[in-house]
């Protein structure tokens, strides 16, 4: 049976008086959650002790959107995975795509974050995905799986069991524009087999491939019915209680 993920990035929206009342909110609409389901926000820095002092009687957990590799020091306008430990948070997003396109996030900076995530128990949702131009010039699949490769460079056997993937078409975020099906499917197959040949298909089974780009309520139950799609990283749905829950609710359906 799979235990899917589904997970909020609310990117740079809510400060902490928004979030309490999105979260005010997202309690009341919540469905049950079983224990086939695993929920997640990722609200901004400022909002994160507050988020779980807000949800600590409650199945969703938080994380964040970034994090500094080293522990501490001269890092000015950084936050560490010790302080994100310690503020509570159980997962931290790290290299999306829109970190690296605008914040010079590198596949070797993702690899050293991935790394200290896992030393700080913090569960890492590694971002990979490519651009329009890339998937029209049919280097998308040698790309997520360079991306996924890189990602995972050094971490043992037994570390990757916890990390989980996102795949996030760049052409799908945000832009109401969704892979199909079909797409994903062949998409998050392709990156169980990368894992399959980097470590064995035990392990590939494990890891968790979520699908971001879009999902929205209308379309999330056809996306997390494909075989190889564990959950969904949502950026603008995950704003609207009602439609996150909805989501939440398909995986439910489904699991
Ligand atoms: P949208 O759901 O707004 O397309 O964003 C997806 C995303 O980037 C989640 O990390």
């Amino acid at each position: 049976m799979r235990r899917f993920l589904i997970a909020g990035n609310w990117k740079m929206n809510c400060g902490p008086n928004e979030t309490a009342a999105l979260l005010e909110e997202l309690k009341k609409e919540t469905p049950v959650i079983s224990e086939n389901v695993d929920v997640l926000v990722c609200p901004p820095f400022v909002s994160l002790s507050m988020s779980v002092n807000h949800l600590h009687d409650t199945d969703i957990a938080v994380g964040a959107q970034n994090f500094h590799f080293e522990d501490n020091g001269a890092y000015t306008g950084e936050i560490s995975a010790t302080m994100l430990e310690e503020s509570g948070c159980n997962y931290v997003i790290i290299g999306h795509s829109e970190r690296r396109e605008y914040f010079g996030e590198t596949d070797e900076g993702v690899n050293a974050k991935t790394k200290k995530a896992l030393l700080h128990k913090l569960v890492p949702v590694v971002c990979v995905g490519e651009s329009l131009a890339q998937r029209k010039d049919g280097v998308h699949f040698d790309l997520v799986k360079n991306q996924v490769t890189a990602a995972l460079e050094g971490i043992s056997s037994d570390d990757v069991l916890d990390v989980v993937i996102a795949y996030e078409p760049i052409w799908a975020i945000g832009t109401g524009e969704t892979a199909s099906p079909e797409q994903a499917q062949e998409m998050h197959a392709h990156i169980r087999n990368t894992i399959e040949s980097l470590y064995d298909s035990e392990t590939a089974d494990v890891i968790r491939i979520l699908y971001g780009g879009s999902m929205k309520p209308g379309n999330a139950e056809e996306l997390l019915q494909q075989n190889d799609v564990d959950g969904g990283l949502i950026g603008g749905a995950s704003l609207d209680a009602k439609s996150f829950s909805q989501i939440i609710s398909a995986a439910e359906k489904i699991s």
